[in-house]
């Protein structure tokens, strides 16, 4: 029930309540305030009664009637004896045969007091009367005087006075409904407007205040709810302060953060958690088998809920994705909430771990070789032959100078490759004419070309191109693709360089007619130490790092290398570099 409600009802029912508290009251006392009324008045009409007959002499019949049209009640003159001696409601002939009056009780009252007085019904007229009773000593006419009033006047008029009380009762309950209606609403209208503001708070609102108009309890309760609604609106935003910085950190962490329950259903992740595991859609909600089948991630799930403690993995994910994961149970106020799991992406350390152990482990064999060689010749020649067979001796120290020459080149290439990577280097870029580059490496590889009658064609026009460039690792690109080119190209074969604007960038090729490249091969040949056959290229004096230190070089440019080859036909490598901002013009 509402407290508008209960309190017009309690205002109702107070009303009622005194209305019929009245109502009772003037019911109980109206019958009986009547009857002492008059009583009262036939007693004093009675003792008036009783002068006139004194100044009559004689108690009569005539006297009764006279006396009975004056005061409008019965009136009945008894002798002394108890005898009826007039009656003003009784014809005169049958005054006689009424009975004796003297058992009478308001005539033995009167008879004995003075007066007296009864309600009862009358045997004479069958009806409920009041009687008074006064006895009348005059000479000669000594006796009772009666008057009677019959009740059921009085009876009719209590009626009336009863109907009229209820109505007055009923008037005032309607007027106390609609009184408490009006006031109970007015009474309660502050409290329902602190009651709807206080259930805008509880709905989360923000800024909700109650205005205080009075200085009251209810002012009072206004205030305190509306510092209430202040302090709840600063811890909101603080939480929501804490909440988006936590956000922003998640979003901006390259890791990948899981949250799941203690079932394995995932309740929060960060925008790095979904491309590490190739997933797309939606991932909150899901369990963590539905996201990923892998096995390591389940079972590194359920050893940390065997354990409970911190738990470091490293799960590989095929084809080539390795994560470190760290995990870690939630627990909230003590409370197993589940795991947070955090997610490194170690694929590129790794990749470079295997590539620094693959490269030591190159270098080591290409060293080996060339080291062997020498050892075992100078111990040959330390051995006696130096002495004993001077021809061979040189054959041997020619041998031991090839082969030396052969580990000065590969440390050369080593170095080379190593300073181009650590970036040591720094570039000496300049605007350099392309043609003239060009030029200088045909020349520098021309002698080997003329050896296997190879052809060398310069097609870059000599004054169009002009890139950007440092000239001494622009010439070393030029001359490590030219080498290749003339390398791999039986003879006869005819090797060109040629280029093509592409608007920022020029792109250079080195195409040639030779032996070609399978495409299994082509993705590989630009690593370090790759040789499509290693024996054929160690014969050749190479080491299989002439295209990593191209790459290299091209990319510390800004440009980059790609090669495309049909096997037996020819290959064509090429590789951009950028234009100089203000070539000169043709
Ligand atoms: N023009 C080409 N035609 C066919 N195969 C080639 C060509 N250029 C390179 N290759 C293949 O790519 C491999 C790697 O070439 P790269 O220049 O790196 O090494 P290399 O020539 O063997 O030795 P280096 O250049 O260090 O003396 C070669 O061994 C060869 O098999
Ligand atoms: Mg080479």
């Amino acid at each position: 029930m509402k407290f508008r409600s209960k309190l017009m009802l309690s205002y109702v029912l107070l009303v009622v309540l005194i209305t019929a508290v009245f109502y009772l009251f003037f019911e109980l006392s109206l019958q009986k305030t009547f009857v002492e009324e008059s009583r009262a008045g036939l007693m004093n009409q009675a003792a008036l009664v009783d002068l006139l007959v004194e100044k009559e002499g004689q108690l009569s019949q005539p006297l009764a009637v006279k006396i009975g049209s004056a005061v409008k009640a019965r009136v009945t003159l008894i002798a002394a004896d108890g005898r009826v001696v007039g009656d003003s409601d009784i014809s005169r002939e049958h005054v006689d045969e009424l009975q004796n009056h003297l058992d009478r009780p308001e005539v033995q009252a009167a008879l004995k007091d003075g007066s007296g007085s009864a309600v009862r019904s009358s045997v004479t007229l069958r009806r409920d009367m009041l009687y008074v009773a006064h006895s009348v000593d005059a000479s000669g006419a000594s006796g009772v005087v009666r008057l009677a009033l019959p009740l059921d006047n009085l009876a009719r008029a209590t009626r009336s006075m009863h109907s009229l009380l209820g109505i007055v009762a009923l008037l005032t309950v309607v007027a106390a409904v609609m009184l408490s209606y009006l006031l109970s609403n007015v009474t309660s209208r502050p409290l329902r407007e602190i009651a709807a503001a206080a259930g805008r708070i509880g709905r989360g609102e923000l800024g909700v205040s109650i205005p205080v108009t009075t200085h009251d309890e209810v002012g009072e309760l206004a205030g305190v709810l509306n510092d209430m609604s202040g302090r709840i609106d600063g811890q909101m935003k603080r939480l929501s302060r804490e909440k988006q910085r936590l956000d922003t950190i998640l979003r901006g962490m390259g890791e990948g953060v899981m949250v799941a329950s203690s079932d394995g259903v995932i309740s929060l992740v960060n925008p790095a958690f979904g491309p590490l595991f190739g997933i797309q859609g939606n991932i909150e909600g899901n369990s963590l088998i539905e996201i990923s089948r892998h096995p390591d991630l389940l079972s590194a799930f359920n050893d940390l809920r065997v354990t409970g403690g911190e738990l470091v993995r490293e799960i590989t994910i095929p084809p080539g994705t390795t994560l470190l994961t760290h995990w870690v149970p939630l627990r909230v106020d003590g409370d197993d909430q589940g795991v947070v799991a955090v997610f490194h992406d170690i694929s590129d350390m790794k990749r470079v771990e295997n590539m620094r152990r693959d490269f030591v482990a190159n270098v080591s064999h290409e060293l080996r070789t060339p080291v062997t060689v020498i050892k075992g010749y100078a111990d040959t020649l330390l051995n006696g032959v130096l002495d004993a067979d001077p021809r061979r001796s040189k054959q041997f120290v020619q041998v031991i100078q090839q082969h030396t020459e052969r580990l000065s080149v590969l440390i050369n290439d080593i170095l080379t490759l190593s300073r181009l990577e650590s970036k040591e280097t720094a570039l000496d870029q300049e605007v350099i004419d392309s043609w003239s580059a060009v030029a200088t490496a045909c020349m520098l590889v021309g002698e080997h070309a003329d050896l296997k009658n190879i052809t060398l064609v310069n097609e870059i026009h000599p004054e169009v191109h002009h890139v950007m460039a440092d000239h001494g690792r622009l010439e070393q690109v030029v001359v490590n693709l030219l080498e290749n080119a003339v390398k791999y190209t039986p003879e006869g074969g005819t090797v060109r360089v040629s280029s093509e604007d592409q608007g920022e960038f020029i792109r250079f090729a080195v195409s040639d007619t030779g032996i070609g490249i399978s495409s299994g091969d082509m993705s590989r040949i630009f690593e370090r130490f790759y040789r499509v056959d290693q024996a054929r290229s160690r014969e050749q004096g190479g080491t299989g790092l002439g295209l990593a230190i191209v790459k290299h070089i091209v990319q510390l440019h800004g440009g980059e290398v790609s090669v495309s080859s049909e096997p037996g036909r020819g290959s064509v490598f090429s590789f951009t570099l950028r234009k100089a901002p203000h070539a000169p013009k043709m």
